[in-house]
């Protein structure tokens, strides 16, 4: 069996839709409403090719090529409402998230025959967790209706865990991106007693609870390997801080601090993760580019001139 696969080599049958992964994008844009209009429109064939066949082609139809950042305005850890495209695509997103991350910690238990043991046996534990929260999510997209593969299947949570060094490995999936689960986990327990789906709230409270011991293998073996490895240490650093920009998706993150404690995280470095520079424009930005270019799309369905770029 091949070491280090390539995340293009991940199996999955006729229901899927892989889509490229959108995050290189958000990281080049320019903090200007009128240039980020330009740059979308023309990317839009793209965009729509992305979303063909899935239930967000309509959505793009309706809305025009920055649909992503309207549907999306409350942020993905919102806080309050949700419609029920908003939820369906982000338990479409975690669905393929745990799908991954039960293949990425498989392939690391896999990649590193040398590494020491309890690292297999935990990583071998979270392959059996993911494969359990697989099962969760299929159940929860049953559950508000949603076919596997009715959203297209970005490989993000795969990609950051194709490295050679154990140690980016679990500070990129386990830290990063394990820990933004945990935010997104408790805000959807949230909403789930807010609008009174216990089903919903119980599932993923389960979840978020094997989430957390995931989060803590990353900072103890992040700890671990590095600890008489300065050089290491900074390059598993820079990796999170990275990361962490990378998937931020226009800031207004609402850390689930007690979880992250719980977790290995240090009051320091939750401040860090809080105050990190983003370095891409901020939600507001990209909220006013995503109206301007629906309104620029609805006209010109409509046959009319579209409305002058700022
Ligand atoms: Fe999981
Ligand atoms: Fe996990």
């Amino acid at each position: 069996m091949e070491r280090f696969m390539n995340h293009e080599h991940l199996a999955r049958d006729s229901r899927f839709k892989r889509a490229n992964n959108r995050n290189q994008l958000m990281r080049s844009l320019p903090d200007d409403v009128g240039a980020i209009v330009r740059i979308f429109e023309k990317i839009a064939p793209k965009i729509h090719e992305r979303v063909q066949g899935t239930s967000l082609e309509a959505v793009y139809n309706d809305l025009g090529p920055g649909f992503q950042f309207l549907i999306a305005s409350g942020g993905r850890q919102a806080k309050g409402g949700r419609t029920p495209i908003q939820l369906q695509t982000q338990l479409h997103g975690v669905f393929v998230g745990e799908l991954q991350a039960m293949e990425a910690a498989g392939r690391t238990v896999w990649d590193f025959p040398d590494a020491p043991w309890e690292f297999k046996m935990n990583m071998a534990r979270q392959c059996w967790d993911e494969a359990r929260h697989i099962q969760i999510f299929e159940k929860l997209l049953d559950h508000t209706s949603t076919k596997i593969g009715e959203f297209p299947e970005s490989t993000f949570l795969f990609e950051t865990s194709c490295h050679d060094d154990p140690v980016l490995r679990i500070t990129g999936v386990n830290r990063c991106l394990e820990g933004l689960a945990c935010d997104v986990f408790r805000s959807l327990v949230e909403y789930g007693k807010e609008v009174g789906d216990m089903k919903l709230a119980q599932a993923i409270d389960f979840v978020l609870a094997d989430e957390l011991t995931h989060v803590r293998f990353g900072s103890d073996w992040s700890k671990e390997f590095t600890k008489d490895d300065p050089e290491r240490y900074k390059k598993a650093k820079e990796f999170q801080t990275e990361t962490e920009r990378a998937f931020s998706f226009g800031g207004e993150r609402i850390l689930a601090r007690e979880e992250r404690l719980e977790a290995g995280f240090t009051e320091e470095e939750l401040d860090e993760i809080e105050n990190i520079d983003l370095k891409v424009p901020n939600r507001t930005v990209l909220v006013k580019a995503a109206e301007m270019l629906r309104d620029r799309h609805q006209a010109r369905k409509r046959g009319e001139e579209p409305p002058a770029i700022p």
